[in-house]
């Protein structure tokens, strides 16, 4: 157990591998809860000595390198400069856009994570809609426009509401539901002549609206074979019930009980494997997590999106079902050889919900003293994302609008639920704010 000086305990659970044990150093790129959740896994494993992030955060226990996630030369510098960094995890989508795995790749460097060219699947939705429709991998139909009248044509006598969507990255901001032509007028006006998300509306795709639910399918990707994660679902909305505004994620759940094995096996076989070949036809195996997406109605299944990451927050619900080596799956991505592992997964429930600070996702206070963490249960894992130790002292103090996220495993979803809200009313800051609904009615 590894106490801060304000008495918080900051692992449970795992005890921390001290370096003088030896063991490969590691980089994780990222500073959040998802990539805390990576840290927490990868210590798990006894090949793992040193763990450094880019730049991290105070609550993960980690090296802080206080290199940003996007200085893609001062990270190359410093695992060059570390030759006992064996393996560099890029996390993030902009890094992994910005080619960070091809730059250490290049130099002879482990980088886990897909390349830029494969990477595109995530941050172009033009390039990702255009492989769907060549590969023949169900989606919402569309067209792609780089000019506003064209666009506006297009949506003339459609059926509404319609989707319209920057082409590029936006922090998951980029889309808007539209109920009628106008509001479709003014969003492709916001997005392509007012550059409401700058370059990334420079194209954009317009797509019919899919009805459904939404689960997120994660899969390991080394190339040609691919390993399932156990299903999850996000949260996306500030308020119970899916009401408020957009947010980067409020808590998720795993695995996903309505999607069915038979659901299952038929993305397989025409989302996933069609998607993993796709890439290789495409000239840019990917390698990595690749994140499907999936709007499902009945037994039809299609893909919205696709991440070239681990997803965030279902990531810090998903990673605690590992029963399996993390390093020793991420290294296997990077040879290819992901068919040799047997990789197990936990039958157990997994639910995180997160605290946010007031005013999020609009505006928020930074700076809250963070108190309680030292009361949380054993085997309750804790998620630090805004945070930051405070000048003076070593006081947990938030830094962001997500503050960090509680999650627990049991049995089934009731008791893994009662575990993570038991538990978030002992930490408190002022204006922590949460849902309450996350994994209710499973
Ligand atoms: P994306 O970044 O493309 O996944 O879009 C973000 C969110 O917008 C999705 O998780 C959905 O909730 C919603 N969304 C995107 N595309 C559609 C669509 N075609 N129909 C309905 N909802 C959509
Ligand atoms: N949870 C959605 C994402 O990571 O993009």
């Amino acid at each position: 157990m590894s106490v801060t000086s304000n008495g918080n305990k900051v692992i449970r659970r795992v005890e921390i591998r001290q370096p003088e044990l030896g063991g490969d150093s590691v980089l994780v790129v990222g500073g959040g809860g998802r990539e805390h959740a990576i840290v927490q896994k990868l210590r798990e494993s006894a090949r793992v000595g040193k763990i450094y992030a880019a730049p991290g955060n105070a609550g993960m226990d980690v090296i802080e390198t206080g290199i940003s996630a996007t200085d893609i030369d001062g990270i190359v510098r410093f695992v060059e400069s570390e030759p006992d960094i064996k393996l560099t995890v890029v996390a993030p989508d902009d890094p992994l856009a910005m080619g960070l795995v091809d730059e250490l790749t290049k130099r002879g460097l482990r980088a886990f994570g897909p390349t830029r060219a494969a990477a595109k699947l995530e941050w172009s939705k033009a390039y990702a809609k255009d492989v769907m429709r060549r590969y023949g991998v169900p989606t919402a139909a569309y067209g792609t426009f780089t000019d506003a009248n064209a666009a506006k044509e297009y949506i003339k006598g459609g059926n509404f509401p319609v989707v319209v969507k920057a082409d590029g990255l936006a922090l998951g901001k980029g889309v808007i539901i539209c109920e009628s032509a106008d509001e479709a007028c003014a969003a492709i006006d916001e997005i392509m002549s007012d550059k409401k998300f700058g370059e990334a509306g420079n194209k954009i795709v317009v797509e019919e609206f899919l009805r459904g639910y939404e689960v997120s399918l994660l899969t390991f990707v080394d190339g040609e074979h691919y390993s399932l994660m156990r299903t999850s679902c996000d949260h996306k909305r500030a308020l119970d019930g899916d009401k408020g505004l957009n947010t980067g994620g409020m808590g998720a759940y795993a695995p996903c009980p309505v999607f069915t094995e038979e659901l299952l096996e038929k993305t397989v076989a025409t989302i996933v494997e069609p998607t993993v070949r796709a890439m290789i036809s495409e000239g840019a195996p990917f390698k990595g997590v690749l994140y499907f997406g999936l709007m499902v109605s009945g037994d039809d299944v299609r893909v919205l999106e696709y991440n070239a990451r681990f997803g965030d927050p279902e990531t810090q619900s998903v990673l605690p079902l590992l029963e399996s080596d993390l390093y020793e799956i991420m290294n296997a991505t990077i040879d290819g050889t992901l068919d040799k592992l047997d990789i197990k997964w936990s039958d157990k429930k997994s639910v995180n919900v997160v605290l946010a600070s007031g005013g999020y996702p609009v505006s928020y206070k930074k700076g809250l003293p963070i108190s309680g963490l030292e009361s949380v249960d054993d085997g309750v894992n804790v998620y630090f994302a805004g945070v930051k130790k405070r000048d003076g002292d070593a006081m947990l103090v938030t830094n962001g609008g997500r503050v960090l996220c509680v999650q627990a495993l049991a049995d089934d979803f009731a008791t893994a639920r009662e575990a993570v809200y038991a538990n978030i009313q002992k930490i408190s800051f002022d204006g922590c704010f949460y849902r309450k609904d996350i994994g209710k009615n499973l």
